[in-house]
């Protein structure tokens, strides 16, 4: 005789846990079921540690999706300051930072253990280390193999999550269950994820790693972000690198702004008019970190020469060159170190009320599985929060 439930969960990650503590309130009977040993692990490494689990300012813009739109109703049923509500009735003391980003104080351990304790219920039971399989509809669901146990369910909510960090137990299982059930893919690819560069890049600007410097950095969509940028042994980093990468496809370039907060020319006419033999080296050097200027130079970008050698022409191009700096990246670092994973289960196939599939009744997705990514700054928990409530209402 198969075990019976009104709702299996597979994925004890955010969406999972969230979908089945709301399932579990309105009284459905539900298992959640995930391969890894324990839930919630993609949490607790989270933010350093902290878990930056929402943010202030949360909106449809925010999110990476083929369909701009479909974030906009999950989001309000459930908010950010929903889960700041739940976040204080649990005493979790929390934190603003740069962006309106939310942090734990403590640890990430406490929004894990939070979302164990709301689905401390009756209705709700948890399974580790299981391997899920033939999945098949059945009349009234879905019927499914977890290890060697047949389970039967009236609604199926696929919770897989995406594919970075395979360490942390990602696989593509939940685009092979949409697929399963003639639901369309959008390509994935990794997002919030570090740039590598060309071999002369790379090795010219490997010795300026650790080095961080506030920029703008622009894709060539159009779209800019303004926060740190890092140089890191294998190619560019930091807040604004990662965010851009969710913007960039192979062969584009980026444009940086090294020195958003000063007009360059204005500053290299008054330095030139003030110390016209200072060198070209000593004066950007105030400017901008000492090493970079030196490496500009010594891959011939820049020629150093006293400042009064400099034409109004000359200094206009500097002024463009490090306003616009241009790179192409390489690739990136792919879904070992990425954030996040753009693409997955197309929206269109979804309702975006309650993320079941439009065409597969008792069929649900939430969380990463989806054509959803969210900016970095707490923007894919909350659409893990959101997603897997509102599918916790209907599931
Ligand atoms: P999640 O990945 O959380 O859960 C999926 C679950 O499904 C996992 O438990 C997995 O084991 C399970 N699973 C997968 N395949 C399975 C299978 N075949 N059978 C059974 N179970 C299976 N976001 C943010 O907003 N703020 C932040 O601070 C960070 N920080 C951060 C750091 C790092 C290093 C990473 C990699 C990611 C972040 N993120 C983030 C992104 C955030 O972690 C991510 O978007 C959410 O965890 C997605 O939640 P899901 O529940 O959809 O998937």
């Amino acid at each position: 005789m198969a075990d019976k439930f009104d709702v299996v969960i597979i994925g004890a990650g955010a969406a999972g846990l969230m979908c089945a503590a709301e399932a579990g309130k309105r009284g459905r009977s539900v298992l959640v079921v995930d391969h890894g040993k324990k839930p919630g692990r993609k949490i607790l490494i989270s933010g350093g540690g902290r878990c930056n689990f929402t943010n202030y300012d949360v909106a449809a813009n925010n999110y990476v999706c083929r369909n701009p739109h479909f974030v906009k109703s999950a989001l309000s049923q459930y908010t950010n300051w929903d889960f700041i509500a739940m976040i204080a009735k649990h005493g979790i003391a929390f934190e603003e930072r740069d962006h309106g980003q939310l942090f734990c104080e403590d640890s990430a351990k406490e929004i894990v253990a939070m979302l164990l304790a709301e689905c401390d219920l009756p209705t709700v039971q948890q399974r580790y280390q299981v391997d899920v399989h033939d999945i098949a509809k059945t009349e009234s669901g879905f019927s499914l193999k977890l290890n060697t146990e047949q389970v039967e369910c009236e609604s199926l909510v696929v919770a897989t999550g995406g594919l970075s960090m395979p360490k942390l137990g990602a696989t593509p299982f939940g685009y092979q269950i949409a697929e399963q059930f003639g639901l369309k893919m959008v390509p994935t690819t990794a997002g919030l994820v570090p740039f590598t560069l060309h071999k002369e890049d790379k090795e010219a600007f490997a010795e300026l790693s650790g080095i961080a410097i506030p920029a703008v950095v622009e894709a060539e969509d159009g779209t800019t972000f303004r926060e740190n940028l890092l140089f890191t042994h294998r190619g560019l980093s930091g807040p604004v690198v990662l965010q851009i990468s969710s913007y960039w496809t192979p062969g584009q370039k980026v444009t940086v702004d090294l020195l958003p907060d000063l007009d360059l020319e204005e500053t290299l006419n008054a330095m030139r008019d003030k110390h016209p033999n200072q060198s070209l080296k000593n004066s950007l050097s105030r400017l901008l970190p000492k090493r970079l200027i030196e490496v500009l130079i010594e891959r011939g970008d820049l020629v150093d020469k006293p400042l009064k050698q400099f034409n109004p022409k000359d200094i206009t191009a500097m002024a463009n060159y490090f306003h616009k700096w241009t790179i192409a990246p390489n690739g990136t670092e792919g879904y070992r170190t990425a954030e996040v994973t753009l693409g997955g289960v197309d929206t269109d196939g979804l309702s975006s009320k309650t993320m079941e599939a439009k065409q597969v009744p008792g069929l649900y997705f939430v969380g990463e599985v989806m054509d959803v990514s969210g900016w970095l700054g707490g923007y894919n928990f909350q659409w893990a929060w959101s997603s897997g409530f509102v599918a916790g209402q209907y599931a």
